[in-house]
């Protein structure tokens, strides 16, 4: 069977989305479970585009030796010397260049000709070789350009010495007929297209991109470029599970395979929602937490009697954890080391010791905690890159119809002092919200906040994510910071809430202290 390569953007297009920037060793934590996912390109960064990014790209050419490591570049000489540089480390190097080829793009954002931008490419491309010997050219906005203009394009970029040639709908524009056609076109229309491997990058503003992404295999792509969870600028990129699942499930149509190993596809939707602060839709396909739900009496029944009658994916293929192994108080740190390890985690022992901690106070309020609240434990505990500044040591309310909402916190800062504070506000985390500012100080607006329990129940966990915009923004040469996520969970959706403004709160003074010590 043909293998389709499989490129993942997430720490590039997918770090696009708005407010889900990720620090370097978040980003190195995402390229390590990549890695061992078997994904075959990690686009790890626009390395001209800011120095976080220009860090990543550096140390993850550096730390991952089994994937090709890309960084993105305009069709300039000066942001292909800065991905070579950031690459210089990376056992397979591969620059990703490239420029518009619809007429709009031409004329209105690089305001040229179809004849320079051409030119342009060709020149960027053989600049890049200069440098390494795997370059991928894009043509942005591929979906609604001309196609006999866009031939020509690639004719001349393969020619020129490009390896891979990626084709993106960057609009999200076609369907998949549409897009299926223009590959099969390039395929007979680029006389030397055998040279070169045809990638796609599809958006998803129109709710196509998997199927676009799926009808350019078909039609003789062998790359695929997307992200986890479908993450990515506006309604997002081409989701890596969905299509690597359809490549699977429906290999008996496409007839094509993958590196990929599905069973790590449920726990890097997790790690990349718990960084970014991207909340899951329940619905979404493969990890979604209803993908794999019946609910309705007549499916349970299906399914009771025969998986297959409803299922087309078994969960434990893509990692989805078995819900119904349990553990409570009792089961003492030997069962709880082991269901973790069961899970994927390895954790040293003073991180063994934070979430056995936190697993027995859990364990204590709900009795039982099944893999969905180690989860939200491992993510609180462990899954933190960066230096806490303040830390939360209490937080209590008094709130309810008569009376006003006020809260006090204790807080212990960076100089070991606690903090002792109080203020009242329109509801309960408002109020708490209020009294966390009075000792932390750092002026900003709360823009987004969402709340999901993470199991059944009336005693289940609750997961608060929110979003804050400080007023203030952390600049590294010249280029701001504005919006950090946060996230906690606690059986109590008050004290999930004040963790998760602490959390955003910490990773933005975190943020703000490293730009200082670079400056
Ligand atoms: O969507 C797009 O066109 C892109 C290119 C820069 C590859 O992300
Ligand atoms: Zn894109």
């Amino acid at each position: 069977m043909d293998r389709v390569m499989i490129f993942d953007t997430t720490l590039r297009d997918g770090e696009q989305s708005p407010g889900a920037s990720l620090n370097v060793d978040e980003k190195i934590e995402i390229a390590h479970l990549l890695e061992q996912m078997g994904v075959d390109i990690i686009e790890a960064g626009f390395p001209i585009s800011s120095p976080g990014d220009f860090r990543a790209v550096q140390r993850i050419s550096k730390e991952i030796r089994n994937c090709v490591i890309c960084g993105l570049t305009r069709a300039n000489p000066k942001d292909i010397d800065v991905a070579a540089e950031a690459l210089q480390g990376a056992a397979r190097p591969r620059i990703h260049t490239g420029l518009g080829v619809s007429d709009i793009h031409i004329q209105y954002k690089l305001r040229t000709t179809r004849e320079k931008a051409l030119e342009q490419g060709v020149e960027a491309v053989r600049y890049a070789r200069r440098f390494v010997e795997d370059v991928q050219y894009y043509t942005e906005d591929a979906g609604r350009a001309d196609p006999e203009y866009l031939y020509r394009v690639l004719e001349a970029v393969i020619e020129a010495g490009a390896t891979v040639v990626n084709i993106p709908d960057t609009t999200g524009y076609t369907t998949p007929h549409e897009w299926g056609a223009l590959i099969r076109g390039i395929t007979e229309n680029v006389p030397n297209i055998h040279q070169a491997t045809i990638s796609v990058h599809c958006h998803n503003d129109l709710g196509m991109a998997t199927a676009n992404s799926l009808a350019g295999v078909a039609n003789g792509a062998r790359q695929v470029e997307c992200t986890i969870n479908g993450i990515g600028e506006r309604a997002g990129n081409t989701s890596l599970e969905e299509v690597v699942m359809a490549l699977h499930t429906r290999r008996d149509l496409f007839g094509v395979t993958t590196g990929i190993n599905t069973r790590l596809l449920y726990p890097a939707s997790r790690l990349v929602s718990h960084l970014t602060g991207i909340v899951v839709q329940p619905n979404k396909a493969i990890v979604g937490a209803n993908a794999f739900a019946h609910s309705s009496g007549i499916h349970q029944d299906g399914v009771l009697k025969e998986r297959t009658t409803y299922e087309i994916i078994n969960p434990r293929e893509v990692g989805v954890p078995d819900s119904e192994i349990i553990l409570s108080a009792r089961s003492g740190r030997h069962g709880l080391r082991h269901r973790l390890e069961e899970l994927g985690y390895t954790l040293d022992e003073e991180e063994f010791v934070k979430v056995y901690q936190r697993f027995l106070g859990v364990a204590d309020k709900k009795k039982t905690v099944d893999t969905r609240d180690l989860e939200a434990i491992v993510a609180d505990e462990v899954q933190v890159f960066f230096e806490e500044t303040y830390h939360l040591e209490h937080v209590q309310v008094s709130c309810g119809d008569h009376s006003i909402p006020t809260a006090t916190v204790r807080i212990r800062g960076p100089d070991g002092q606690v903090y002792c504070d109080a203020n009242h506000g329109s509801g309960p985390v408002d109020a708490v919200y209020r009294a966390i500012n009075r000792v932390i100080g750092e002026p900003n607006e709360l823009i987004e906040f969402s709340i999901q329990a993470v199991t059944e129940g009336i005693d289940a966990v609750g997961r608060v994510t929110i979003r804050i915009e400080a007023d203030d923004p952390v600049s590294e040469n010249g280029v701001e910071r504005r919006v950090f996520s946060g996230r906690g969970a606690d059986t109590d959706i008050v004290v999930a809430s004040a963790k998760a403004y602490m959390f955003a709160l910490n990773r933005l003074l975190a943020a703000r202290r490293e730009a200082a010590n670079r400056d």
